[in-house]
């Protein structure tokens, strides 16, 4: 069956970009907030009708073409044994990494313990009516340690962590080894319960120089990669804040890569491998702007699709509390009704 999201990431043209977002789900959809008076975002990930029902919102209520799991990266180093809260300040971590002497023996990976993603991933694929892709996702060693390391996010103060990374560089090593092999694991299990395109987020892929990333962390999102796509699986790379470090992502690295708002989008084309398709990269600040506004930053792009089929429409970066969800969805019209061809 021909599906325009699945078949931009084959290489087929299409007749206009398909359209998703990061963080559809959790962060503007009223339907979403109306639950979270309800649930916590634990309940929510952990009970398998509501995960799957909070996954297709973004379907019925925006008409995106594809739908992405509803759970988090940070659930690799809860199923590791680290407590893990999600607060109003975002999320917390019982005892970060930093505080303890031997961060390796702390690690208890259990596959176990993230069996709950994979109940709501068939509870997904069962619902009656719902025939768009579902992405899988996981986070990419470095972003997921950097939670790890420093125990609390929100607040984008890696200090410690960053610190941590440069002091004991084979140590960072070792533990990016134990969140890939756990990562590998969950990544394949997310594909045989039938994610049909996989994301890997690296949001705070540009903390360290693009050399110590490639030194350190790009052999794991290389390992992720190849098991993913290994299976005959898309898998798209989202490698936030590399800068001009997009010249070395190729097609040994990724299917796709998810360009960043900070990346102009035809520069990224010219300096990304061509046999990379690209996804992005509307800055998500711009839907707080007016319609004419956003009306005129979408038309920008149209030139893009004239020159590039391997391209899905996304955001630089995930949809931010406090977009008002009428613009989210006027978007999703645009690049529907609009006339894409020349
Ligand atoms: O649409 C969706 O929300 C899809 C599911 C999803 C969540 N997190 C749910 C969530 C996805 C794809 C993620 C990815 C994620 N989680 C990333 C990478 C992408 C990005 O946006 O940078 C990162 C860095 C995290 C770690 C994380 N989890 C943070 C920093 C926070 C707090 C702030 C926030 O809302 O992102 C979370 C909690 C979280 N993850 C919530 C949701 C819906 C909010 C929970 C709540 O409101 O209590």
């Amino acid at each position: 069956m021909s599906d325009i999201f699945l078949d931009t990431l084959k290489g087929k043209s299409t007749h206009r970009p398909p359209v998703w977002f990061m963080r559809q789900a959790g962060r503007v959809l009223p339907s979403y907030l109306a639950l979270k008076e309800q649930y916590t975002f634990w309940q929510m990930m952990k009970d398998p009708e509501l995960a799957a029902r909070v996954t297709l919102l973004p379907i019925d209520d925006l008409g995106v073409d594809a739908a992405i799991l509803f759970s988090d990266i940070l659930v690799i180093p809860y199923a590791m044994g680290m407590g893990l809260d999600f607060t109003d300040q975002g999320p917390v971590f019982e005892q970060p990494l930093k505080d303890t002497n031997n961060p390796l023996q702390r690690l208890n990976p259990d596959a176990q313990k993230l069996q709950y993603i994979y109940n709501a991933i068939d509870k997904i694929l069962e619902t009656p009516g719902n025939d768009k892709p579902l992405i899988g996702f996981c986070g990419a060693p470095l972003t997921v340690m950097l939670f790890m390391l420093q125990g609390l996010g929100t607040k984008s103060n890696f200090t410690d962590a960053e610190k941590f990374f440069f002091r004991e560089k084979a140590l960072t090593r070792k533990i990016a080894d134990a969140v890939t092999e756990l990562t590998i694991h969950y990544a394949l299990q997310q594909v045989k319960h039938g994610v049909s395109a996989f994301q890997l987020f690296d949001t705070h892929a540009g903390i360290v120089p693009f050399t110590f990333y490639q030194e350190v962390f790009m052999p794991s999102v290389k390992k992720i990669a190849d098991a993913v796509r290994k299976t005959g699986t898309p898998f798209i790379f989202f490698p936030k804040g590399i800068g001009t470090g997009i010249q070395s992502i190729n097609h040994d690295t990724c299917d796709f890569m998810s360009v960043d708002w900070q990346t102009n989008l035809y520069t990224a084309r010219k300096l990304v491998d061509k046999n990379v398709g690209l996804q992005g990269n509307l800055d998500p600040r711009i839907l707080f702007a007016s319609r004419d506004t956003i009306r005129k930053e979408l038309y920008s792009f149209i030139p893009f699709h004239q020159q590039e089929s391997k391209w899905i429409f996304n955001l630089g970066h995930g949809l931010v509390p406090g977009i008002p969800v009428e613009n989210v969805k006027f978007v999703v019209d645009f690049i529907k009704q609009v006339h894409w061809e020349s």
